[in-house]
């Protein structure tokens, strides 16, 4: 059987004898080795850390799992995020399954269908709010102050203490740091938890150097890369369609202290870079992870020299998540024919 993230990284993380056991055998994701991109860029190892392997699709499990183990230690009974989707889909996992009351506030009609249609099964109270990512997560802010309910957006701490064991994770499976992750930004709590779990192992003498952190914002929603918060913010990469994100300074501190950089990507790359991962690498993963490799084909053009180098790039979540982005942007048309050898075998034969 699978550790879970508090198992396997207990002494890493805020957790002690008295902390209720809680996994749905998050983390131990793959890392898989690119098998044509890596190539074409001229680095010497590329892989895909492929966090939609966890329990709901998402890296979010890993966050999740500390900050409801930590939630239910205190004694609480109710949750509450805001989200663009992922992030619910967790709380409301592992809220089904300990039995705590979840209430998840989305931007209405904005969040992809598989992550909705996990909300509803496992069961959490969905508010859908007239109105963006940034404004419900203020809503919820504002709850929290006045109500006893657990926040479990990554302004939890404890969500940031489990997301770092994506990068223990990553050192753990190739023996050392990479010399570069890419990484998508969204509300930025991802870059920083990575940055920390890559801090504390150099602290501990587990590795010598940490990675340059380079993180992707999409074009139509890079607050950060432009340096003022966005009121309407816009991508195809719905997860990341995030205006003025929570951990915006420590996004920032990660990118300087790691001398990275943090840029942005437009919608066709990360299109581009969407179907290419599924087309070349066999990997399906959702647009906002696809903004890292779309990130990564970016970085010769700013004269970032990826020969020789180890890099990872993180693939954030599940392409399920996001069937309608497949339906509309792989441009393949379905063939119909009847159900016999012969039609299959003349339809075959006419070169269509
Ligand atoms: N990739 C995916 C698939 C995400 O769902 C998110 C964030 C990110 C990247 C960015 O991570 O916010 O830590 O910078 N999703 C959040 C949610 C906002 O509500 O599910 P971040």
């Amino acid at each position: 059987m699978f550790p879970g993230v508090i198992d396997r990284y207990r002494e890493f993380l805020p957790v002690d004898d008295a902390t209720p056991s809680v996994s749905l055998g998050e983390g131990t994701t793959p890392l898989v080795r690119s098998s044509s991109i890596g190539d074409s860029l001229g680095c010497r190892e590329l892989y895909f850390k492929l966090e939609g392997c966890n329990p709901t699709g998402s890296f979010k499990d890993r966050g999740m799992v500390v900050a409801i183990a930590k939630a239910l230690e205190a004694g609480k009974t109710r949750i509450i995020c805001a989200s663009t989707g992922n992030t619910s889909a967790s709380a409301a996992a592992y809220g089904a399954r300990y039995q705590l009351e979840t209430l998840v506030l989305v931007p209405a009609g904005e969040i992809a269908l598989g992550k909705l249609a996990q909300a509803m099964a496992y069961g959490a109270r969905i508010l859908a709010v007239n109105g963006s990512f940034d404004e419900a997560l203020t809503t919820v802010k504002g709850i929290v102050e006045s109500w006893d309910i657990e926040l479990v957006n990554s302004l939890n701490p404890y969500r940031i203490e489990g997301q770092k064991t994506g990068a223990f994770e990553i050192v753990d499976d190739l023996g050392g740091a990479p010399d570069i992750l890419c990484i998508p930004v969204g509300n930025a709590g991802n870059i920083t938890a990575y940055w920390k779990g890559f801090k504390e192992y150099r602290g501990i003498g587990r590795i010598g150097k940490t990675p340059k952190m380079m993180g992707f914002q999409a074009a139509g929603a890079a607050p950060i890369v432009r340096g003022v918060p966005i009121s309407n913010p816009k991508t195809i990469a719905t997860a990341i369609r995030i205006g003025n994100p929570a951990s915006w300074e420590q996004a920032e501190v990660a990118r300087d202290e790691s001398a990275g950089l943090i840029e942005m990507v437009d919608d066709n790359a990360i299109v581009e870079a969407y179907l290419r991962l599924a087309r070349e690498e066999g990997i399906f993963c959702e647009p906002a992870s696809a903004a890292s490799v779309a990130g990564l084909l970016k970085l010769p053009e700013l004269d970032v020299d990826l020969t020789g180098k180890t890099i990872v790039c993180v693939l954030t979540g599940n392409g399920l998540k996001d069937p309608g982005t497949a339906e509309k942007r792989a441009l393949v048309e379905l063939e119909y024919v009847e159900p016999d050898v012969v039609s299959v075998m003349n339809l075959l034969a006419s070169g269509k």
